[in-house]
């Protein structure tokens, strides 16, 4: 059984994570709009990463024997200006979560809830690579400095991201 404060936390971690995936599918429909599909379907796969970390949380929940409680989802912000001023807010949202993930752990150990504890680690290690994916891809486009052919050949490589399911077993839905 689940504390009923750990229970509110993760709850509304849930909702962080699909205002997470709201986010990037606006992203997504700038970059469509701008004819970057490449940079669309990074966002795409990003979408679908976050709905995982959203289904994980909402099932961690229900196996501690807590409750669901579904939030309204704020609306992500709708004009952007450039690919880097995209990629430079997916990098701040980035770091913002991970504080977020670590206010959890921080409660769990507070709590001592070993359990949630443990189920914590998975998304601290991921918060790394999150972090890291959009810093990187923030100092490829100060590379690129709005020059279209580097912003092409980077929407081409942007194009190859796939979106993988995780196995069984790893908090598949
Ligand atoms: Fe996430
Ligand atoms: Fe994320």
């Amino acid at each position: 059984m689940i504390g009923k404060k750990m229970e509110e936390a993760l709850n509304s971690q849930v909702n962080a994570e699909l205002y997470s995936a709201y986010l990037y599918m606006q992203m997504a429909a700038y970059f469509k709009h701008k004819n970057l599909p490449g940079f669309a379907n990074w966002m795409t796969v990003q979408v679908q990463e976050e709905m995982l970390h959203a289904t994980k949380f909402y099932n961690y929940i229900l196996d501690r024997g807590g409750q669901v409680k579904l939030m309204s989802i704020d609306g992500p912000p709708t004009s952007f200006e450039s690919a880097l001023g995209i990629f430079e807010m997916a990098y701040a949202h980035e770091q913002k979560v991970t504080g977020l993930i670590n206010n959890l752990v921080n409660l769990a150990i507070e709590q001592k809830d070993h359990a949630a504890n443990m189920f914590m680690q998975w998304f601290v290690n991921e918060q790394v690579e999150e972090e890291a994916n959009a810093s990187g891809i923030v100092e490829q486009l100060k590379m690129a400095d709005g020059q279209p052919g580097a912003v092409l050949m980077l929407d081409r490589e942007m194009a190859a991201r796939v979106f993988t399911p995780p196995a069984a077993g790893a908090g598949a839905p």
